[in-house]
């Protein structure tokens, strides 16, 4: 069945890689996108941009889009980085939530959102117990140098699982570890992951597209960095575990 899908971000890196392969597939991609530059690049990947700005739109600008395209699916895929606190908060911790809330107005379910790994309340809730040194000492210097940015994807992940109820979103958490602009290799860690291994932002996408193949991951947040495991394979382990490196730890 060809989706109608909405991708918030839709000119960012993975994003295209997601554009790519969903439009590859027959889908019909429609990126938001703030700048009208990236127009064409989005179109010959396949994708209809439409020019919206996540900061300046409400929760109903954002809902009339989704609707307007008859969206079934929506992908956040947007960032703002670290390098601009109030940015940060407008974009990846406002931004997401108003994204969430303009899918349940919308009447869209399927929500799938490109966080990161080791997003988690670090002050109050236990640390995964499969960490290691390693994991402990990437953990500690990430959220010293981006504590911004960390705590903004928090606050978004956070509202996704715990405001639920009120949305009905049928949402998976894809969080993946440090982005290269590799090339894909199709094989990942999934799951219970150590922080020290990148991953290419091109497999970063398809475990995206993967997660809308596989319903056992609504309701799941993943953790992914590269590995050797074919995708569709560590996807199939973690939906089928139930494995959510988020839970308990919000
Ligand atoms: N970097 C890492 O190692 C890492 C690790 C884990 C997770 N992540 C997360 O993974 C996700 C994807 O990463 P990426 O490398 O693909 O990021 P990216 O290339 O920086 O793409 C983010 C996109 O969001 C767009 N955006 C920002 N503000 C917007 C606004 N107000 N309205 C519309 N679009 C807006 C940007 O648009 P412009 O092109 O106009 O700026 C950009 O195209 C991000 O959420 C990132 O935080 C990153």
């Amino acid at each position: 069945m060809v989706s109608n899908i909405i991708l918030f971000g839709g000119s960012g890196k993975v994003a295209r890689h997601i554009t790519r392969l969903l439009t590859a597939e027959g889908h019909k991609v429609h990126s938001i996108i703030r700048n009208q530059d990236q127009k064409p690049d989005i179109v010959s990947l396949g994708g209809n941009p439409i020019l919206q700005s996540i900061e300046q739109a409400s929760v109903s600008d954002l809902a009339a889009t989704i609707t307007q395209v008859q969206a079934t699916t929506v992908i956040w895929a947007a960032g703002a980085g670290a390098g601009n606190p109030e940015r940060t908060q407008a974009v990846d911790n406002e931004g997401a939530i108003k994204s969430m809330d303009a899918t349940a107005q919308a009447g869209v379910k399927r929500y799938v959102i490109v966080s990161a790994v080791d997003v988690r309340d670090r002050e109050n809730r236990p640390e995964p117990e499969w960490y290691n040194d390693a994991d402990r000492r990437r953990s500690e210097g990430v959220w010293r140098a981006i504590g911004v940015y960390m705590w903004a994807k928090l606050a978004a992940d956070r509202s996704l699982v715990v405001e639920n109820g009120r949305r009905g979103l049928e949402y998976t958490i894809v969080r993946p570890g440090g982005l290269s602009n590799d090339p894909g290799k199709g094989k990942v860690a999934a799951g219970n992951v150590h922080l020290d291994t990148m991953i290419s932002r091109e497999d970063v996408a398809a475990i995206v597209v993967e997660c809308l193949k596989n319903d056992g991951t609504k309701g799941l947040a993943i953790d992914c960095v590269g590995g050797d495991t074919p995708i569709v394979d560590a996807i199939a382990e973690v939906a089928n575990g139930k494995i959510d490196a988020f839970a308990g730890r919000y």
